[in-house]
């Protein structure tokens, strides 16, 4: 019998990638995709830890599932709720105290066993918590992926063991591990086999990466993009998130040499103030973090970068703050993310004292203002150019066709659909601050007419 499974995600692309793998895991047992809980059988929350309002968010959603399941059952009919991810494994007993008609919960780690536990819950009738951090590696037991878009997701490597003060990650996704490179390159060449043309590795700390090698010893993520850049049909490789620590000579090289690795890179520096950096233990400076950039600029002098941030951390003085606002200056961002510190329960720096509400919601909107002119400047700086374009997918009118630039920047171009898939040169005439808009010149190998 057909069913109908529910899937919202929240949080990190690790997280959507473990959703696409849920769903088909869920896909021989008669599972499709719905877009909406109503009506569903199954419904799965995957869940995000990282900030209080993210942890938030799942108990009101919680809330409008909690009265579907009820009217469900009033017409004789049974709905599975599961609440999966990262606030699954942090606080799995709370859900199920809190909101009881929860049928599942289960962690980052054991969601390869969904069929099982969905078979316990109906069995049982509800309550089955799964938080374990087993020993085999989820990897070994899921499906081989199916289908894929134009860009796809491929976790290569999970879990973090840098303990930064502030983060719930290593506590929410365990340890680190690193997939195997050969496991790595198959699950590449059936996406690329689907349909893909530009994959995104993925990771908590992606360029921890240190998998077992095909032949014998261990590739480091360098190796690995080399090795995926020989995968017929890939046209373009990205990864994400590195921490600035893990950038090694043989990454560097990368850039410099694999055509295929787009010249962007997400690197989160969190702070500009070397006292916070460490009280964060982010074992890294701000001078290590420029030196850093610049090596990865030399050898890929258009490198775009973009980073995360974190504003009132705990102890985060004014001065420290500027740190923050020089090195940002210093180094000029394509694009970032920054956030105001929200204590996260059981990580240390929880229980240090905070700063006011209002001290980080000043920082954060200087801080805003500051990297959203660099990003409009970055974008404006493309107008008159010519470049690179995967469109991915319709736009928002009739006969338009959204892509991307080398550089991430969303790119907005008349094109016919066949055109998804294909990489094609675009003249760029206009942008705003998140996207840039142009004229198809010619294919992907052609001069610019
Ligand atoms: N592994 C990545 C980050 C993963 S979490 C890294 O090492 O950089 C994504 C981002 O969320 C972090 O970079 C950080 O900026 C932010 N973040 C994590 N914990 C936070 C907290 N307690 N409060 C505010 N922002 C936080
Ligand atoms: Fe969190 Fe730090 Fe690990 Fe990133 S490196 S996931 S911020 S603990
Ligand atoms: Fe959130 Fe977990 Fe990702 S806490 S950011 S979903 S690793």
């Amino acid at each position: 019998m057909r069913k109908r499974l529910f899937i919202k995600t929240y949080g990190c692309q690790m997280n959507v990638y473990d959703s696409a793998r849920m769903a088909e895991l869920m896909a021989p047992l008669g599972y499709a995709r719905a877009e909406t809980p109503d009506d569903a059988d199954l419904v799965v929350l995957n869940t995000c830890h990282i900030r209080e309002k993210a942890a938030e968010k799942v108990f009101s959603e919680l809330g409008g599932i909690r009265l579907l399941k009820r009217a469900k059952e009033r017409q004789g009919e049974r709905m599975l709720v599961a609440v999966a991810g990262c606030v699954a494994q942090a606080q799995g007993q709370e859900i199920i105290r809190r909101a009881p008609f929860v049928d599942m919960v289960f962690g980052p780690q054991t969601y390869h066993r969904l069929p099982e536990l969905v078979a316990r819950a109906t069995r049982e009738g509800g309550g089955v918590l799964d938080t374990s951090f087993p020993a085999e590696p989820k990897f070994d037991y899921l499906p081989e992926t199916a289908a894929a878009g134009v860009t796809a997701l491929l976790s290569i490597q999970e879990g973090c063991d840098k303990f930064c003060t502030f983060c719930v990650v290593p506590y929410t996704r365990g340890a680190e591990f690193s997939r195997p490179a050969a496991q790595v390159i198959a699950e590449a060449e059936r996406i690329v086999a689907a349909g893909a043309r530009e994959i995104t590795l993925l990771g908590q700390n992606v360029n921890a990466y240190h998998g077992i090698a095909p032949e014998r010893g261990e590739w480091g993520l360098g190796d690995l993009l080399r090795a995926l850049a020989g995968v017929p049909g890939l046209e373009r490789l990205r990864y994400t998130t590195s921490h600035p620590r893990d950038v090694d000579d043989g990454l560097i090289a990368a850039h410099h040499d694999v055509e295929q690795v787009m010249p962007f890179l997400h690197l989160p520096v969190q702070s500009g103030s070397d006292r916070i950096l460490a009280a964060m233990n982010r074992s890294h400076t701000a001078g290590d973090y420029c030196r850093t950039v610049e090596k990865l600029r030399q050898a890929r002098p258009d490198l775009a970068l973009s980073s995360d941030f974190i504003v009132g951390y705990p102890g985060e003085s004014d001065l420290d703050f500027r740190a923050t606002l020089d090195l940002v200056a210093e180094i000029g961002f394509a694009q970032s993310f920054s956030f105001k510190y929200s204590p996260r329960p059981g990580t240390p720096a929880a229980s240090e004292k905070q700063l006011p509400e209002a001290v980080k919601a000043d920082r954060l909107t200087e801080l805003q203002a500051l990297l959203q002119r660099q990003q409009r400047g970055f974008n404006a700086a493309a107008i008159g150019a010519t470049m690179p374009v995967l469109l991915e997918k319709p736009g928002r009118h009739d006969g338009q066709l959204v892509g991307r630039s080398p550089y991430l920047q969303p790119v907005h171009a008349d094109a016919a659909p066949e055109m998804i898939g294909k990489i094609v040169q675009v003249h760029i005439t206009a942008m705003t601050s998140n996207s840039l808009f142009g004229v198809v010149v010619g294919k992907r190998d052609e001069a610019a007419l």
